[in-house]
């Protein structure tokens, strides 16, 4: 589906898409490549693991980002990734341990990289870090305790997050703690299941053009980099973990009808289980669920489609689910976390617009990114409320560095739970209404759209978070 800002692009290039009117053998040559038939159905691709080194409480560890020729969807392709993997590998951590992990370069193209959604300063996040071909950088931070759950991590050069992510530089990372010593939750089968959107070419991740600036969607949609995967289950629960690591397609996700049991959000556990017929994962959002499978047979993991005008479609199968003969059934938790009420009695309320207009101009608060400018400024210590007002056609996922938040309301209602979020969507018009704490650290970090083209194309702003007072 084109949205109106896309159909119009696509008009003003008419004539590039004229010329490129040529077929080579039934097939235009401009086409994605698609996976043979025989694809489908293959094993769900365990995850590489990266291999960290435990030594007096700290865990390191070496990242590097390179070109390589690797295989997606059963497709050779050579693509930027991380370790030779696509997905990267997955990074399991710790709460509490003191981490070190070294990032190196050797792209052709300056990069760094992101550890998403971790509360970690601003200082070891450092997302204005840019790394030349060749060099490294070493990030290093203390995993919060009670920060156990589901992140990923990405490049975040200003200006070419996009095409690197769509390439394919993503990977998971999992902290470990809290409320996954619960017998429940260690009885259930735990799978991490990495969503993203491709388009191959000639052996190629099909690169961005400034027709893409308004997000780019590719065709081919894989779970750990495979289409249309088999999962056959071992036991019959299951806990996914859920990552939306596509640079800007939504996924609305359904398993065959069963109810998904929410026990986590981007930054951790909920208070208890919720239960949710399908679930909306903006760009870089994260979610776990609990699955419990009734019966034998088979169920699909779907993505219903989301239409930011409202609405769903079309639909697509992801990935197949197929259930043990046997096993026991087990009972879901009924207590995960106690989240926190954060108290907003004396908060200070600050606006932030996402604002985007025809045809590719990009900002917040009507501005777009200037990383030599602070747009926002918050002081350690206190608890601020942010309104989040889209100025736009199209929804868009906001995303706050270094500080977790809770959603209040959206469009006005109350929301429902408390949640720990890094990511929330906001939908065309409307206004979502943030807590957040700037405890632990002061420092000047980012906050953007995960649409990753919007952001190149300057939805993101500076906050400053000064020193405590006294
Ligand atoms: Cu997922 Cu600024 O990042
Ligand atoms: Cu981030
Ligand atoms: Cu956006």
């Amino acid at each position: 589906m084109l949205d109106p800002h896309r159909r119009r692009l696509l008009k003003l290039a008419g004539g590039t898409l004229v010329a490129g009117g040529l077929v080579a053998v039934g097939r235009p040559i401009w086409a994605d490549q698609r996976p043979g038939l025989a694809e489908a159905g293959q094993p769900l691709p365990a995850l590489g693991q990266l291999p960290l080194q435990r030594f007096g409480g700290v865990a390191s560890a070496t990242l590097v980002a390179s070109t390589a020729p690797a295989r997606l969807a059963g497709l050779p392709v050579t693509t930027m990734l991380y370790h030779g993997q696509l997905p990267g590998p997955l990074i399991r951590l710790r709460e509490g341990e003191h981490v070190r992990l070294t990032f190196r370069n050797q792209l052709e193209v300056p990069s760094n990289l992101h550890l998403h959604g971790l509360h970690t300063s601003p200082a070891a996040d450092a997302p204005f870090t840019h790394l030349m071909p060749g060099e490294a950088h070493v990030y290093e931070f203390t995993v919060p305790n009670g920060s156990a759950g589901t992140y990923w991590y990405h490049p975040h050069l200003h200006g070419q997050i996009a095409p690197q992510l769509f390439a394919g530089l993503a990977g998971p990372l999992v902290i470990e703690g809290g409320a996954d010593a619960l017998p429940e939750l260690r009885a259930a089968e735990e799978q991490v299941l990495v969503l993203k959107d491709y388009s191959v070419r000639h052996g190629q991740v099909r690169g961005h053009s400034l027709l893409d600036a308004n997000g780019k969607q590719g065709s081919l949609l894989t779970v750990n980099g495979a289409w249309r995967p088999l999962l056959r289950a071992q036991r019959r629960t299951l806990r996914l973990r859920l990552i939306n690591a596509s640079t800007a397609r939504y996924f609305r996700l359904s398993l065959g009808g069963l109810p998904l049991h929410l026990i986590a959000t981007d930054g951790g556990f909920i208070g208890r289980p919720v239960p949710l017929s399908d679930l909306l994962l903006a760009p870089g959002e994260r979610a776990e669920v609990l699955v419990q499978l009734p019966k034998d047979g088979t169920f699909e993991l779907s993505d219903l489609g989301y239409q930011s005008e409202g609405g769903t479609g079309p639909a697509q199968l992801l990935m197949r689910l197929q259930v043990p003969e046997r096993g026991p059934l087990l009972p879901l938790p009924t207590h995960l976390a106690d989240v926190e009420q954060l108290d907003t009695q004396a908060s200070r309320v600050q606006q932030v617009t996402l604002n985007q207009s025809f045809p590719l101009n990009f900002g917040m608060n009507g501005r777009a990114f200037d990383m030599n400018r602070v747009d926002l400024q918050a002081r350690q210590g206190t608890v601020e409320l942010w309104d989040l007002v889209s100025r736009s056609d199209a929804a868009h996922p906001f995303h706050l560095h270094s500080y977790p938040f809770q959603v209040l309301s959206r469009g006005g209602r109350l929301e429902p739970f408390r949640a720990w979020r890094d990511v929330v969507n906001v939908p065309s018009g409307q206004t979502v209404r943030i807590a957040v704490p700037f405890r632990d650290f002061a420092g000047t970090t980012v906050y953007h759209c995960h649409i990753a083209e919007h952001e190149d194309h300057g939805m993101m702003g500076v906050v400053q978070v000064l020193p405590q007072k006294g």
